[in-house]
């Protein structure tokens, strides 16, 4: 299952252009869950130069709205963290003057205090994440600081894929990270520098669950408008079909993780993973009048098995299961 969270900052930088009302980031972070969002993404920094303590505290009181606080280590940022109490806290480095979030937490020189303030939040029931640059190290010291989850910094390969220099290492870096991570019982996140392109290679990685983007959603919607910029996000892995199954469906991290299962299993059935130009709303999964669900063969779906595996003639079948916290699917490819 993957979720898209949306870093509303940018809403921010623009009002407080002209020290007024407008745009009001409230209205915004109500406007991007509206639109499909699954999370809003604030960072209340030291120097206020976006979100400041009032909107923070407004979004934080939003009823359906999840929201991912980012705070550096300052006390007195996460003192008023604590009480304005967001559902989700990623502590992230800060520098007053970096323009942005310009890599990862240093785990080891902070390693006493993120364990004193990571104990706070889980004390409180707050999720918490630290962001990290791509490395083992610092996965295995996330896990002995005993955070729910890890937001991997992506800005390098990010830097890479724009200026077309090769990124397989760094791409490696970031899956091993996550396969690590996933392994440790920790949730993955990724963000920084995201756009469609390298949105689109990191949704290959199976581990990685949640996408947190700003600059280039909030850019992108100057020229096509927010509806249309958070859909083409949505669209990147799910069918139109499925989106439009899913908005009758009351709980849909369970309907879009039996998805998630299912388009897995497929293409572990196909034997070929997600490469070869096999991507997640190829696979689409509809159920029957009795509730059934299975695949839906289309011509490009067709054409892979008839290549892969010689054969002209062939049935699938899915089988889905579901418990509170997980989903598996089973595939068959029957020639
Ligand atoms: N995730 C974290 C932890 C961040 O600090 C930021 C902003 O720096 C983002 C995601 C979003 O990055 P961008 O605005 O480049 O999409």
């Amino acid at each position: 299952m993957k979720r898209l969270g949306v870093n509303i900052d940018h809403i921010a930088t623009l009002r407080n252009a002209r020290g007024e009302k407008h745009p009001n980031p409230v209205f915004a972070a109500k406007k991007v869950i509206k639109l499909g969002a699954d999370s809003v993404t604030i960072h209340l920094r030291e120097d206020r130069r976006h979100i400041n303590d009032l909107d923070t505290k407004e979004i934080c009181a939003l009823n359906k709205v999840l929201v991912n606080l980012e705070v550096s280590m300052n006390s007195e940022i996460i003192k008023k963290a604590l009480r304005y109490k967001p559902n989700y806290i990623c502590i992230v480095p800060e520098n007053r003057k970096e323009i942005t979030t310009e890599g990862g937490l240093n785990l080891k020189d902070n390693y006493k205090k993120l364990k004193e303030i990571i104990f706070k939040f889980k004390k409180s029931n707050i999720r918490t994440s630290l962001f990290i640059n791509p490395n083992l190290n610092d996965i295995k010291l996330s896990k002995k600081l005993n955070v729910d989850c890890v937001e991997i910094h992506t800005g390098k390969l990010a830097n890479y894929v724009k200026s077309h220099k090769n990124f397989s290492s760094e791409l490696n870096r970031i899956k091993k990270s996550s396969k690590l991570a996933s392994k440790l019982d920790i949730e993955v996140h990724a963000g920084h520098g995201l756009d469609y392109k390298t949105t689109k290679i990191l949704t290959k990685i199976k581990e990685i669950e949640e996408f947190n983007i700003g600059h280039f959603i909030i850019g992108e919607s100057i020229f096509y408008g927010l509806p249309k910029v958070i859909k083409s996000f949505i669209n990147r892995v799910y069918s139109v079909r499925e989106q439009r199954e899913s908005n009758l469906i009351k709980n849909k991290v369970a309907f879009f993780s039996k998805r998630f299962a299912a388009k897995e299993a497929f293409a572990k059935a196909l034997g070929t993973g997600f490469r070869m130009k096999l991507n997640f709303k190829d696979i689409e999964v509809v159920n029957d009048k009795m509730g059934k669900p299975n695949y839906v063969t289309n011509k490009k779906i067709t054409k892979m098995i008839q290549n892969k595996f010689k054969i002209k003639k062939y049935n699938c079948f899915l089988s889905i299961s579901d418990e509170k916290k997980y989903s598996t699917a089973f595939a068959i490819i029957q020639s």
